[in-house]
Order: C-alpha cells, then structure tokens, then sequence
C-alpha cells in the first residue's frame, strides 16, 4: 500500500553538507519525494514532534540539539516507505548503525552527549501522519 512518510534532515547532516546525500540515498531506494522545505524550528514544533519523549532524560539534550541550526523537512511516497526509510537509516546510534545504512556510512560518536545521528524518519503510519500534519500541515 502506498503511504508517506516524515523525514528530517537534522543540524548535523545539513551543516556537514549532507543534505543531498540523504536525500539522493532515498530517492536512489525509489521512494518519491513529495514535499521539502529548510525549516529553522522553533521550540514549540520541536515539542509537538518530540511530545512522546517529554520527560525522557534524552529529551531535553534532544530539543536543543535540534535548535541549533537549519533542518530539512522532506515526505516521501511509496509502498512500504516507513519501514522502508528507517531501513534505510540505520540504527539510531551511528557508532553501531550497520555500514551501507545513512548512519552506518555518515555518522559517528562525535564524543559529546547529544546523540548526532544525521537524520530522522517516522517510525509508524500513525507517528507518519502526526509528523507530516506538524511539518507540512496547514
Ligand atoms: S526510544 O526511547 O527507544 O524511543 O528512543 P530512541 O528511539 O533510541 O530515540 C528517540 C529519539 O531520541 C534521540 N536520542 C537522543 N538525542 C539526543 N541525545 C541523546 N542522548 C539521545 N538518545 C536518543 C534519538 O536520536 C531519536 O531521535 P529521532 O529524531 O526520533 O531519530
């Protein structure tokens, strides 16, 4: 069945440059971009799309971490494109991230507390559809 999902170029990968490479990696999968837009978030959609993680020790770190610098808001079509993309990614944390993965190839343990994992994607048809209203909503 054909869905959408909500990915996020996050500030590490658009300051290292990374953008197109992220981007190209999952249209070269076939999935079909259909929307993108740089976004300097502020805190209140960043509480929106991280609300089920508030109280979280990582949440906090992850916000501002998230603040600091341009992101990239893209969906992507196509069947299956969910699990599809966070195939794609790899596991969230790029030390153990599988190589051929976004993370596994790109990303690494910069040594400092905020995990700096390049990149996020929707990880249900329901977190999907929540992520792309606050993103791409009206
Ligand atoms: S959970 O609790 O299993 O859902 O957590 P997880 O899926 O591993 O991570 C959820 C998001 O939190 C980010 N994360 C962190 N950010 C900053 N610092 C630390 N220490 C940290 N640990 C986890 C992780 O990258 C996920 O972000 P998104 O944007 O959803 O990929």
């Amino acid at each position: 069945m054909t869905e959408q999902t909500l990915v996020l170029v996050k500030p590490d990968a658009v300051e290292r440059g990374l953008t197109g490479e992220v981007i190209r990696r999952i249209e070269a999968k076939g999935y079909v971009l259909t929307n993108i837009r740089l976004v300097t978030p502020d805190r209140a959609i960043l509480e929106r799309h991280y609300a089920e993680h508030a109280g979280k020790p990582f949440y906090e770190p992850l916000v501002e971490f998230m603040l600091s610098g341009p992101i990239v808001a893209a969906a992507f079509a196509g069947d299956a494109v969910i699990a599809g993309v966070r195939s794609l990614l790899g596991a969230s944390d790029p030390t153990v991230a599988a190589p051929g993965t976004i993370r596994g190839d790109l990303g690494r343990d910069w040594g400092v507390a905020v995990q700096r994992n390049l990149v996020h994607a929707s990880d249900s048809t329901e977190s999907a559809e929540r992520e792309l209203d606050i993103w791409f909503g009206a």
